[in-house]
C-alpha cells in the first residue's frame, strides 16, 4: 500500500512502529556498517529500541514535524530516508538516509531522497533541504552531490561518536536550484 516505485524492483513506503519486527531485522544485517559514521544502529540495539525509535518518527509525522520512509528491494527492507527535521515555518528541513551494504551501490538512496525532496519542496512549500554528514562519509557526501547540494561549510569536530570528534560537513538544496525534472536517477 502507498507504494511508491523506485524502478528495478524498490519501493519507496511508510515505515511505521508495527513493522518494527522488519526493520530490526534489517537493522541487525547493516548494523556494522552503518554504525560506521551514524549512530541508527545504537538507538535500535532491540526490538524495544528499535519500536520506539519508529514512534517518534510516527509522532513526529503526526506532529508534521518529520518524516521516515523505507526502501523495499524485491519485497526485503534495505534501507530508508528520512526527514529528521521538518519546519513547515520556517520552511526548512533536514534529511537523511541509510542502506544495509547488500543494497548499496544501486542509486537507491538517491532515488528515494529525491522523491521525498521533491515532495518537500513542490508539495509543502519547504525554502532549504539540509543534509548533514560526517566529513569522512564519502559515500554519504556523494549523494548530496548527485543531488545537487551545494556544501556550504563544515562544523569542524562537533559531534563526538564512538570516542572520536567528527567534523559535520552541511551541504543543501534550495526550491530555487531544485530541477523541474522529477524522474531520471542521476
Ligand atoms: C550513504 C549511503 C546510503 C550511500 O549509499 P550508495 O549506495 O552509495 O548511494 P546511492 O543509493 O545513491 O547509490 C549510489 C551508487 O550507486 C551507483 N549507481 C548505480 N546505479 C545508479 C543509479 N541508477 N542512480 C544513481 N546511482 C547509481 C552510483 O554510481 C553510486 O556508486 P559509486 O559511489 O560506487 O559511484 C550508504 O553508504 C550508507 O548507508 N552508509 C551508512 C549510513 C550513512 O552513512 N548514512 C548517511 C548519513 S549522512
Amino acid at each position: 500500500m502507498f507504494a511508491i516505485s523506485l524502478g528495478d524492483g524498490a519501493e519507496l513506503r511508510p515505515l511505521e512502529p508495527w513493522q518494527a519486527e522488519e526493520f530490526l531485522a534489517h537493522i541487525d544485517r547493516g548494523r556494522e556498517y552503518i554504525g560506521v559514521h551514524v549512530g541508527l544502529p545504537d538507538v535500535t540495539a532491540d526490538l524495544e529500541s528499535a519500536r520506539s525509535w519508529l514512534q517518534g518518527y510516527a509522532d513526529k509525522a503526526a506532529a508534521d514535524a518529520g518524516r521516515l520512509y523505507g526502501i523495499w528491494l524485491d519485497g526485503l527492507l534495505v534501507g530508508g530516508v528520512l526527514f529528521r527535521i521538518f519546519d513547515v515555518r520556517l520552511g526548512n528541513c533536514e534529511a537523511g538516509c541509510w542502506l544495509e551494504p547488500d543494497a548499496v551501490g544501486r542509486g537507491l538512496v538517491t532515488r528515494a531522497a529525491r522523491v521525498i525532496i521533491d515532495w518537500a519542496i513542490r508539495e509543502r512549500g519547504m525554502h532549504r533541504v539540509e543534509w548533514l554528514v560526517s566529513s569522512e562519509n564519502t559515500a554519504s557526501i556523494n549523494v548530496a552531490r548527485r543531488l545537487g547540494m551545494t556544501r556550504e561549510g563544515a562544523l569542524r569536530e562537533n559531534h563526538p561518536y564512538r570516542g572520536v570528534r567528527q567534523t559535520t560537513e552541511v551541504w543543501a538544496v534550495l526550491a530555487s536550484e531544485w530541477p523541474v525534472r522529477t524522474t531520471g536517477t542521476r
